[in-house]
């Protein structure tokens, strides 16, 4: 399966992304807990990747509360609610249940066509931020062997197929026009080492891993030409939530007057948050940080703190890159690239 979420045969199928690198292996998620507990664990992650697989859950929950072709609305109401809330960063996931929620009233078949198109739409929008974003590179940093830097996976496993930065990255690699790609391990569910090192090894890109804390260091060594990487939410300034750890990518970005572009499609910008200081991050479990492969790593009792996303302020942002080109911040506070 070259697409990372299918809709077949009344069940949604997922590449499960804890299996991953040691085990490709696909997911037959036929309830709304199953899909929620999919999204809770990261077997299905990714901003848009959520997304689709929240309302393909909406149209699950529509068609097993239809009895006699009556839907039971409220029912679906109460599920739609529990799936918006299963993560709370990502705005895809709210953006995407409201969607089809707005189908409801007719019938569990125009629930599961509209997130049908949710599921189709993926593919294509992705491809286009991913020229617009491979065409900004360039303009920015010339036509000549790229020196990348990413984070966390924003490839195909993330999205429904093609990704969004590193969708990009594969297009500058398709043109000849990459040298390398520097990632971090993204601690500590290890979505670097783990997803973006197999997909870039899938895809024959030259890649380097290293552990989060030495990409700010490779930075100041001037070992980067650009700095690419997705999102969770973008606000109306163009502050931006993504994994922990893009924040001090992007001071380090800056520091080293390297350009650092965010792709993401416009279902992740929020213009009704004003700026990243409402943002609800998602706090995780102590486990995640306190152990590493199964292993305890720190004494018992350790007390943990455990974002999973942090707040890019806009001004530290070189462009914002959607399917429709640059994103123009709302009264925005900075130049933007054109
Ligand atoms: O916790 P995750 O793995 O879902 O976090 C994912 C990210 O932060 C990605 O960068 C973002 O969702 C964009 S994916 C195209």
């Amino acid at each position: 399966m070259t697409r990372s979420l299918a809709w077949e045969d009344a069940a949604l199928v997922a590449v499960d992304q804890c299996a991953l690198p040691h085990e490709y292996r696909l997911l037959h998620l036929r309830t709304v807990d199953e899909v929620i507990d999919a999204i809770n664990r990261l077997a299905i992650r990714g901003a848009p990747a959520i997304g689709v697989a929240g309302a393909l859950a909406v149209a699950i929950s529509a068609a097993q509360h239809t009895r006699n072709g009556q839907c039971d609305e409220l029912a679906v109401r109460a599920d739609a609610r529990r799936i918006a809330d299963a993560r709370p960063t990502a705005v895809n996931l709210t953006w995407a249940v409201r969607r089809v929620a707005e189908r409801i009233p007719q019938g569990a078949g125009a629930v599961l066509d509209e997130a049908l198109v949710i599921l189709a739409e993926d593919e294509r929008l992705n491809l286009a931020v991913s020229e617009h974003t491979a065409d900004l590179v360039l303009r920015l940093c010339g036509h000549r062997p790229l020196r990348l830097v990413t984070h966390c996976n924003t490839g195909r496993l993330a999205t429904v197929a093609r990704g969004t930065a590193l969708g990009a990255i594969g297009l500058l690699a398709e043109a000849g026009h990459v040298e390398e790609v520097l990632f971090g391990e993204t601690r500590p569910l290890l979505q670097g080492a783990r997803l973006t090192a197999w997909e870039l090894a899938e895809a024959n890109i030259p890649h380097r891993l290293c552990v989060d804390s030495a990409l700010p260091a490779a930075l100041a060594a001037g070992m980067a030409d650009c700095v690419l990487v997705g999102a969770d939410r973008v606000c109306a300034n163009g502050d931006v939530a993504n994994k922990i750890g893009t924040y001090s990518l992007a001071l380090a970005a800056h520091q080293a007057g390297v350009p650092f572009i965010v792709a993401a499609p416009m279902s992740t910008v929020d213009e009704t948050l004003a700026d990243g200081s409402a943002i609800v991050i998602e706090q995780r479990e102590p486990d995640e940080v306190t152990t590493l492969a199964g292993v305890t790593i720190a004494p018992a009792g350790t007390r943990v703190f455990n974002p999973a996303f942090d707040v890019t302020p806009a001004e530290l942002v070189t462009a914002v890159v959607t399917e429709n080109g640059t994103y123009r911040p709302v009264g925005a506070r900075r130049e933007v690239a054109s």
